[in-house]
């Protein structure tokens, strides 16, 4: 049995232990805690074994805590790193290169220049196969992830009907559980956004595409509005739905006023950390005008990536075919269920 160890609790550490403690063919060790908090007890009372810095651990003396990360490194076959951004790039150095073990890092990490964890960018619906065999992959953000699931059919479908894409993420503020971090009323406008180059690090450098980011106050998922120009006139609206019919993780919805009606029928129907774990289009907004396709989806930003990690881990640890990956994601995070209770819920009628 390969054994698994989660760095980080955080939003992403601790949505990913939670699903993958149910994995039968991996064995968890237990997940790092780095600041000696309430969020530790959260972790021991829902059955993890916590692990904390050798240097820290006095720290954590009211806590029942199993050992040091360091230890817990030395006996895992590969690490998941949920740590904050660019940090995961010093554990890489300092942690797991010595160690030599399989890495998986979070989407505030780079794949350029000399800090890069990486030379893959990983979207499963893309370059699966090329995680096969690699020791260190950096799983995209959220909005990296989102784009790949709409951009990838459109390509397979229309490839070079297909002039260029415009895409303007409209990101959320902050996480639903960073109460601490307060939601700030302003637009702000985001320079130089690093989406569309690491889009293009797997959908091809050369690819027609544009990306434009604002950040809103909010907490309640990303939106991306998507232009698609065609050469010559644009296929019909319905054409377009149509590909996203048996698309894994892509849910098509009509009557959604807003990205929380979403977030609230997923708390409604107790999905695991109200999560969707997909994007959504919003059909009732896809326009047809000549040549050009007006698209709008909005993106579960933590739940998104969470199934990505799986099948990341499935490729790495076990070198499995993109289809039995994906059947045995399927099993711990029934998405094709939640994307018919949400097709039904927000249907057309
Ligand atoms: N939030 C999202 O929606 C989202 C979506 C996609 C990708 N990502 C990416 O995922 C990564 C984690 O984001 P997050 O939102 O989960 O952050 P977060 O909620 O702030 O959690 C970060 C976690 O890292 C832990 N930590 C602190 N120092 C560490 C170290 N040296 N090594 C390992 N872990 C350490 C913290 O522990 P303590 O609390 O114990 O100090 C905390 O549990 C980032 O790269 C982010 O860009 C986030």
């Amino acid at each position: 049995m390969k054994k698994v160890f989660v760095n980080g609790y955080g939003s992403i550490g601790s949505r990913i232990i939670q699903f993958i403690k149910d994995d039968p063919e991996i064995e968890l060790v237990g997940v790092g805690k780095y600041s000696p908090d309430s969020k530790v007890t959260d972790a021991i009372n829902r059955g993890f074994k916590v692990y904390v810095p050798e240097k820290n651990q006095n720290a954590f003396s009211d806590f029942t805590i199993t050992g040091n990360i360091e230890a817990a490194l030395d006996e895992s076959d590969l690490v998941i790193d949920a740590s904050p951004g660019g940090v995961g790039f010093k554990n890489k150095k300092l942690f797991y290169e010595p160690r030599d073990i399989l890495s998986i890092y979070q989407g505030g990490e780079t794949i350029d220049g000399e800090n890069a964890v990486s030379d893959l960018l990983f979207n499963s619906k893309v370059n699966y196969a090329d995680a096969i065999g690699k020791k260190h992959v950096m799983q995209g953000s959220c909005n990296v992830t989102g784009m790949g699931r709409i951009l990838e059919p459109l390509r397979k479908n229309f490839g070079n009907s297909i002039k260029r894409f415009d895409v303007t993420l409209v990101r959320r503020w902050a996480d639903i559980e960073q109460t601490d971090e307060s939601v700030t009323d302003t637009i702000e406008l985001t320079q130089s956004p690093h989406h569309g180059d690491d889009v293009k690090s797997y959908f091809g450098k050369e690819s027609p595409l544009f990306v434009r980011a604002i950040k809103v106050p909010t907490r309640q998922m990303h939106l991306h509005i998507m232009d698609i120009r065609f050469k010559e006139t644009a296929p019909s609206v319905d054409e377009i739905h149509g590909i996203f019919k048996n698309e894994y993780g892509v849910a098509t919805l009509w009557n959604a006023k807003g990205t929380k009606d979403i977030r609230d029928f997923a708390e409604k129907l107790n999905f695991g950390f109200k999560d969707t774990n997909m994007i959504h289009i919003h059909a009732n907004m896809t326009q047809k005008i000549d040549d050009t396709i007006q698209i709008m989806y909005s993106d579960d930003q933590t739940g998104i990536v969470i199934p990505e990690n799986h099948m990341l881990l499935q490729a790495m640890l076990f070198e499995k075919s993109h289809e039995d990956a994906v059947k045995h994601t399927e099993k711990l995070f029934n998405m094709s269920e939640k994307k018919r209770l949400l097709e039904s819920n927000f249907s057309k009628e």
